[in-house]
């Protein structure tokens, strides 16, 4: 089992401006631990994550893969979260995380075209007015606009380009994202493979992790 990363470093000063993680980033945590050896077998050397808000899920993925066997990107819209996930990659003895602060996969390509072996994200998925969504601030962390989706759906074109040939997406959604469509999308219009490997309720939250990869 691996130990979920240690934030004591952390204060509610940090968690301010950004993300705290919540029982959403411990269902992707646990989306990753359920694949470990599937995560390892596939021994990748680069990882991505978008969003990265405190670098919890990027730490704990570092773990997994090891850290000094592959480089870890994060990209977050939110500097103190680009700043965050770096403290909390030193504190836990990962030191190869590089933070990004852009806006989704913005100037990653095509540089890391068919080059990610591991994608997260775990994105704004609340419900929100459309004109909440792309504030750089901690509201950057929920505020999905229309059905959650936005920010989610401004992504979805860029994996099958993202995706190394054994590469796997972890994405996070809720129910009012509509998971079974956004498997639909990646598979009719992107060609990909797409399942949901978990969910749970947390609250009123009804969350998923979707498993997206290349067919084979
Ligand atoms: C729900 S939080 C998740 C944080 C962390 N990954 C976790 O699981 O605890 C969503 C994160 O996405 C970031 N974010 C929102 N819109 C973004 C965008 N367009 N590009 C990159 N990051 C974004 C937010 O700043 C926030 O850190």
């Amino acid at each position: 089992m691996i130990p979920t990363p240690d934030l004591s470093h952390l204060t509610s000063r940090d968690f301010d401006k950004v993300y705290e993680p919540a029982e959403d980033t411990f269902l992707l945590l646990d989306a990753l631990e359920q694949d470990e050896k599937a995560i390892q077998a596939k021994k990748p050397t680069l990882c991505l994550e978008i969003g990265s808000g405190s670098g919890c899920v990027t730490t704990m993925l570092a773990k997994i893969v090891g850290a000094s066997n592959a480089v870890f990107f994060t990209t977050d819209i939110n500097s103190d979260a680009c700043q965050v996930t770096q403290r909390t990659g030193r504190h836990n003895n990962v030191l190869s995380i590089e933070s990004i602060q852009t806006s989704l996969v913005e100037s990653l390509l095509p540089r890391f075209s068919q080059a990610i072996d591991i994608l997260c994200f775990n994105p704004p998925y609340v419900v929100t007015p459309p004109e909440e969504v792309g504030s750089h601030g901690i509201e950057a962390a929920w505020a999905g606009g229309i059905d959650g989706r936005q920010v989610i759906d401004e992504l979805l074109p860029f994996v099958p380009q993202l995706l190394s040939p054994q590469g796997v997406f972890y994405l996070l959604l809720i129910n009012e994202n509509r998971p079974t469509e956004v498997v639909n999308i990646m598979c009719t219009q992107y060609s990909m493979q797409a399942e949901i490997m978990m969910e749970r309720r947390a609250g009123r939250e009804r969350q998923y992790i979707l498993k997206i990869q290349r067919s084979s």
